[in-house]
């Protein structure tokens, strides 16, 4: 069920168009969570919105207990995170969910804000296992390649309208190395028609690829069904508790 626990902002910066990145204080949660869990989050004592927020973080320290996330303002919850001041107390809940599956070589392929709990996969990776593929609409959305822990140097980057690395969609940049046979498994985080085709791709070439979902969330722990995704074999799964991260062959997407 996770721990419940107060912490506070440590940081907060804006990195690109709607896009923030906020340090939080959480040493229970860092030193419990694994990559691919979530958090969910709200201001303490907050009564609009309500509700937390889940957040899968795309970097945490266990050594000084932070866990960073990165956002995109959609709505009010989100809006008023841009808000909170260094020092602000946020009521927290986690670790959630279910975690990726790490080692061997990995391809990592992420849009949007989906690339944020790929950065913290790779940050538990050794270096030289990850390729990593980042998607954006154009220049000013790729700034996540210098957000990636600067290890990682097999960055590559695919734009809709070509102003830097591949000119296409990130899911074209797939076949040829997988064809190569060089990876053991794909994680993909982002748009439900990205992750649709990168999973179509590995389940092609027989690899195996772990996809994250996202719903929107109530209680976060399997109390509420908000968060119902459908099973490929029939029947339902809940996000929060059975995901984020399913296997590819597991869920429709
Ligand atoms: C496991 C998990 C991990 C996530 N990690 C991140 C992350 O690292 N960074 C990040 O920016 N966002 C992440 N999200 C999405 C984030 O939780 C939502 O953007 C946020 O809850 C929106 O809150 P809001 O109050 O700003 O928007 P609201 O006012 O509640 O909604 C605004 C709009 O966004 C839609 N929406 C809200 N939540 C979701 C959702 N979960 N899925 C699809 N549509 C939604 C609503 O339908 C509405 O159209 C994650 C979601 C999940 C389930
Ligand atoms: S968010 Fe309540 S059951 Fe998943």
């Amino acid at each position: 069920m996770g721990i419940v626990e107060t912490g506070r902002v440590t940081a907060q910066r804006r990195v690109g168009p709607q896009m923030w990145q906020m340090r939080l204080a959480l040493p229970r949660i860092a030193a419990a969570i694994r990559p691919g869990q979530f958090i969910h989050l709200r201001r303490d004592g907050a009564h609009e919105p309500l509700l937390r927020r889940p957040f899968s973080p795309s970097r945490v320290d266990a050594a000084t207990g932070t866990v960073e996330l990165i956002y995109r303002v959609v709505g009010r919850g989100t809006a008023a995170m841009t808000q909170w001041a260094d020092g602000t107390a946020v009521d927290v809940l986690g670790a959630l969910g279910t975690t990726f599956t790490l080692g061997g070589r990995l391809l990592m392929v992420g849009g949007g804000v989906g690339i944020a709990p790929l950065m913290y996969a790779a940050q538990e990776c050794a270096p030289e296992t990850v390729t990593a593929l980042i998607g954006g609409r154009n220049r000013d959305e790729v700034f996540w390649a210098e957000l990636f822990p600067p290890t990682v140097t097999d960055i590559r980057i695919a734009t809709d309208d070509g102003s830097i690395g591949h000119h296409g969609y990130v899911p074209e940049l797939v076949p040829a190395l997988l064809e190569s046979g060089a990876y053991t498994r794909v994680l993909t985080c982002g748009p439900a028609v990205m992750m649709r085709a990168v999973a179509a791709m590995a389940e092609a070439a027989g690899v195996p690829c772990e996809v994250s979902l996202e719903r929107r969330m109530g209680c976060g722990t399997g109390g509420c069904l908000a968060c119902v995704c459908d099973r490929r074999a029939g029947g339902h799964a809940k996000v929060c508790l059975d995901g984020p991260v399913f296997d590819s062959r597991e869920v429709r997407l």
